[in-house]
């Protein structure tokens, strides 16, 4: 059977964004998972379907990018009035123009429980980014009330490196005054977004914030509160599951990072290929996520790479 007898309905699906690869003459820059598009004082930023453990790109997850990119948007409009965010507008299921700032070279994490590399630096007695937390905790416990636990921002390949307040602060990596108002948004986005997940049947269980200036101010820049940078679990089990001592039910990457780490893989090495069940798996959770936390069904807008590359080359045809 040739092309032209498939019924467009059984036409292949869209299996997914590898890469924008633009034609020569477009600068641009490729992230981990983002590719970015840098313009006069703007950036348009394209959310690839590429999946990172352990910062390393692993495989493709088919309508990741999409579902992060407008579920981070939906974030920045719920959250406008804590802090002012990058956010221009939308212009494509996976594309944003935000404005374009300078990153602070730290990512701010919020922790509400103990969970994830938290947990298992806790277990093997070291303290977590700085902080000595009380003895006796469980895995997955709910700390007794969230920290800020901030890692350095390495160049690509390299490892984030837990830094505490002080060292950061005599190492002049951003202004005190600037950190002031890093920690204070930082825990307000936290509690704000822990409210809201709630009222979803969630667990926001920790997340990674990125801040920028722009004119001296500060401003929220990234993504937010995404599967990709925080961690959700179900709240209707989580005391159950708590007191067994079992996983918890997630909506997010460690559910990625377990199963590397169940076949030998924590970010050195050669990683083992990923099987289609957990690629599945993993999208239809990004999927979930994005589901309950904006309370609408999600009707995918891509169709191809192909009209993502033509969308954004005729953007930039017009002068964004
Ligand atoms: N508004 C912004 N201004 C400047 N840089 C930004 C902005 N928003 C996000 N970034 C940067 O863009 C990159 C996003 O791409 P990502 O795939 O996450 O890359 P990385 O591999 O650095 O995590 C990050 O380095 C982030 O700091
Ligand atoms: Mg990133």
């Amino acid at each position: 059977m040739n092309n032209e007898q498939i019924p467009a309905d059984e036409a292949v699906p869209f299996a997914g964004l590898e890469a924008l690869d633009l034609p020569k003459h477009v600068k641009y820059h490729r992230g981990k998972v983002r590719d970015l598009i840098p313009l006069d004082h703007t950036l348009l930023i394209t959310c690839s379907d590429r999946v990172s453990a352990f910062d390393r790109v692993l495989d493709v997850v088919p309508d990741k990018g999409e579902l992060l990119s407008r579920l981070s948007s939906f974030w920045f409009r719920q959250t406008a009035d804590i802090i002012e965010n990058h956010l221009v507008r939308e212009v494509t299921g996976r594309t944003v123009l935000v404005r374009h700032c300078t990153p602070l070279p730290v990512e701010v994490v919020v922790r509400g429980y103990l969970s994830g590399s938290a947990w298992r630096d806790y277990q093997a007695g070291r303290p977590v980014s700085g902080v000595v937390l009380p003895s006796g905790l469980r895995m997955n416990d709910r700390l007794p009330e969230p920290i800020l636990t901030p890692s350095t921002k390495e160049q690509q390949g390299g490892h984030d490196r837990p830094i505490g307040r002080d060292e950061l602060l005599a190492a002049g990596l951003v202004a005190p005054q600037i950190w002031e108002q890093v920690e204070r948004a930082a825990l307000s986005l936290f509690e704000r977004g822990s409210a809201h997940a709630a009222g979803a049947g969630l667990i926001l269980v920790d997340t990674k914030y990125e801040f920028g200036l722009l004119d001296e101010r500060l401003v929220l820049i990234d993504e937010l509160h995404t599967p990709d940078s925080s961690r959700y679990w179900y709240a209707d089990t989580y005391e159950q599951l708590l007191y067994a001592g079992e996983r918890q039910r997630m909506l997010d990457k460690e559910y990625l990072r377990q199963w590397l780490m169940e076949h030998g893989f924590r970010g050195d090495g050669k990683a083992p290929p990923i099987p289609p069940e957990i690629i599945t798996e993993l999208s239809s959770r990004y999927r979930t996520a994005f589901e309950r936390l904006t309370g609408t069904e999600f009707r995918p807008k891509a169709t191809s790479s192909e009209a993502e590359r033509t969308a954004i080359l005729s953007l930039l045809d017009e002068g964004v």
